[in-house]
């Protein structure tokens, strides 16, 4: 059986990309696959976090997974921090990626800014503990955001390269699943940038815990252009943030984009924002309260990411005896 394995940061609140372009399509997947959802607090590390506030956030992260409606019965939901055999992984792989494709990674770039040279190490080596995530599982397919994508053709280049250097087929190529509309969510700010938790602005970005006003004034704010909506999506070349908008509308909605131009198309922007807002707090609001629910019983949320971590690791095991034996350790 295929086997998926996917993670998200705890590193402060979802927004609508983690939803539309992760989190939603995995609810879709757990019918098919064999699934594993981390929360992946070592990760977040690679910049400080406070421990309360870290701590928190994981909690929340895996309230936000069920609560988008992933069942901890059929997949299993863990963080990280708790499978320590994903920094064992990380280590060994760390020997076999090499330090110019690592250079090459655009996220590390964006992150690290200006001031490269005071970035964590951990921040740069982050591509290779995120392979480890994969590989220690022999995970076959990867829901991602476009985001992602770098980062996994580089798991698929260190997993060819430690099979080749070891003349042994152990770790499977992994496939990115990357899904249609939501897959790149842009700033409500700014139609060029992606939607991120790291944009100093708040209004940047609709979270998962943006209650229907903070999410109506989101919205109505959003940068626009002064045209009306094209009737196609031909009609978006120029235009970043009409296509980022009619294509939260297509996500949330689950049509295609050009079915929003046909719908909206030669309508003035507050319109369709209206539109927009409602729909997005009538996806968001049953989630938001499922999530306060299970907020609000932190010891239920940490069962099930200790009974997650328990069969995670029982997975992990030979699979790592099997890494430990192939490259010599004794
Ligand atoms: P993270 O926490 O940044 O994001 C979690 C997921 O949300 C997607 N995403 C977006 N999708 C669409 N539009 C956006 N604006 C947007 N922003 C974020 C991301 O693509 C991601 O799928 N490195 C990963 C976490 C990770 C991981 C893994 C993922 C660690 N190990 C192993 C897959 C497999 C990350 O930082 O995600």
């Amino acid at each position: 059986m295929s086997r998926i394995f996917s993670g998200v940061q705890p590193t402060g609140d979802l927004h609508l990309g983690n939803y539309l372009g992760a989190i939603r399509n995995w609810v879709r997947l757990q019918d098919d696959y064999e699934c594993l959802f981390c929360v992946v607090d070592m990760h977040a590390i690679t910049n400080w976090q406070d421990p309360a506030e870290l701590r928190a956030n994981t909690r929340e992260v895996a309230a936000a997974m069920m609560a988008s409606g992933i069942d901890p019965k059929r997949n299993i939901i863990f963080n990280q921090s708790r499978v320590p055999a994903h920094a064992e992984l990380a280590w060994i792989l760390n020997c076999v990626a090499r330090l110019g494709w690592l250079n090459r990674m655009t996220q590390f770039k964006e992150k690290a800014g200006k001031n490269r040279e005071n970035a964590s190490v951990g921040l740069f080596a982050y591509p290779v503990l995120m392979a480890a995530d994969i590989l220690l599982y022999k995970a076959t397919h990867v829901p991602v955001g476009e985001d992602q994508k770098q980062h996994l053709e580089l798991t698929r280049d260190i997993a060819q390269k430690f099979n080749n250097d070891f003349k042994k087929e152990l770790f499977p190529v992994v496939e990115p699943l990357i899904f249609g509309a939501g897959t790149r969510v842009m700033s409500l700010r700014d139609g060029t940038n992606k939607m991120s938790k790291s944009d100093p602005s708040q209004q940047s970005r609709i979270t998962m815990t943006d209650d229907a006003d903070a999410i109506a004034r989101k919205v109505r704010k959003a940068k626009t252009d002064p045209d009306v909506l094209p009737g196609s999506p031909t009609g978006f070349a120029g235009r970043p943030e009409a296509a980022n908008l009619m294509g939260i509308y297509a996500a949330l909605s689950d049509t295609d984009i050009s079915q929003v131009c046909q719908d909206f198309g030669g309508q003035q922007f507050s319109a369709f924002k209206q539109s927009l807002a409602d729909l997005a707090v009538a996806k968001l609001a049953p989630i938001q309260d499922e999530m306060r629910r299970l907020m609000d019983d932190p010891a239920y949320v940490e069962g099930v990411l200790a009974d997650g971590a328990k069969k995670a690791q029982a997975m992990a095991a030979p699979i790592l005896a099997e890494v430990r034996e192939t490259v010599g350790f004794l």
